[in-house]
């Protein structure tokens, strides 16, 4: 597929770029950048050449500045209902894609923004970041899964400040109350993001989808059948190559190779 939105650009190590592609807009998410994410993010999931994200915004001011305000303006019920589905499943198509994603924050990441970057698995932010979700100053709420992950990231005090003052934090405040895994200057937050991505890739790779499966059952279904999952998911890791290879490997005192098997 062709985008007109957004980039898309796969490095050798198998790590997908995809930048929000509307700089003059502020990255806004239109409901065609949406279903080309979307698209995107399956690609991600079913391409076995790709082996994780990263999220990011083009130009210098936003990662994204929300959802586009002239659509959410004279959406009806109905269609707004749509439209928060539409952003929910291509966010969750991300969030459970089985491989590693990043949302390099680098600038305001508002409404759908942070929504979006919540969906990653973790978030590194540029220090002119500012991380917010708006929606109550429009009179509305947010539509794309800020009321789950937000409170779940930070705790349901914090969230509900962020939520119900629609005041952003800066990416230091974002920062201190988790809700980002970093800062890093600018310039360095893509170089950051592959490197952290380079050190997760050398991992089992059947291992890192696990392990984010048993995290999102979890927080989905409580403790005793997160904790039953991640039983049945350890006895799966035990029977992959990967188990040999990784434990071998330590054994003989040298550096594993994966073959995701
Ligand atoms: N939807 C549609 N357009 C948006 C947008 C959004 N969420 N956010 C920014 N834009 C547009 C602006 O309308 C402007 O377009 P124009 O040049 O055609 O007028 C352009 O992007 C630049 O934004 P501008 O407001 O001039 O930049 P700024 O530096 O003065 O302010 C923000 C930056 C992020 C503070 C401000 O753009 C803003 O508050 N955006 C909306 C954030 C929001 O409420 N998001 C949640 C939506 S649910």
């Amino acid at each position: 597929m062709s985008y007109n939105h957004i980039l898309f650009e796969a490095d050798a190590a198998g790590v997908a770029l995809i930048t929000v592609n509307r700089p003059d807009k502020l990255n806004a998410l239109s409901g065609a950048v949406v279903l080309e994410l979307r698209a995107a993010f399956e690609r991600v999931a079913r391409d076995p050449g790709i082996r994780a994200a990263i999220l990011t915004g083009a130009g210098t001011k936003a990662f994204v500045a929300g959802a586009d305000i002239n659509e959410l303006a004279v959406l009806s019920p109905i269609e707004a209902r749509a439209y928060a589905e539409r952003g929910q499943a291509a966010f969750r198509a991300l969030e459970t894609c089985g491989k590693p994603s990043v949302a390099a924050v680098n600038g305001y990441a508002l409404g759908g923004g942070l929504e979006l970057a919540m969906s990653c698995t973790v978030r590194f932010a540029s220090e002119n970041a500012k991380l917010g979700q708006p929606e109550v100053k429009l009179g509305i709420i947010p539509g794309y899964g800020g009321t789950q992950r937000l409170p779940r990231l930070v705790g349901r005090g914090r969230a509900l400040e962020m939520l119900l003052s629609g005041e952003p934090v800066t990416a230091a405040e974002a920062h201190r109350i988790g809700l980002v895994n970093a800062v890093v200057p600018r310039a360095g937050l893509l170089d950051h993001s592959r490197a952290w991505l380079a050190g997760v890739l050398a991992n089992g790779p059947l291992a890192l989808g696990l392990a984010m499966e048993a995290v999102d059952v979890g927080l989905d279904s409580g403790l005793d059948a997160g904790l039953r999952f991640e039983a049945s998911a350890f006895g799966v890791s035990a029977a992959t190559d990967d188990r040999r290879e990784g434990t071998r490997a330590f054994l003989e005192k040298r550096t594993p190779v994966f073959a995701g098997k």
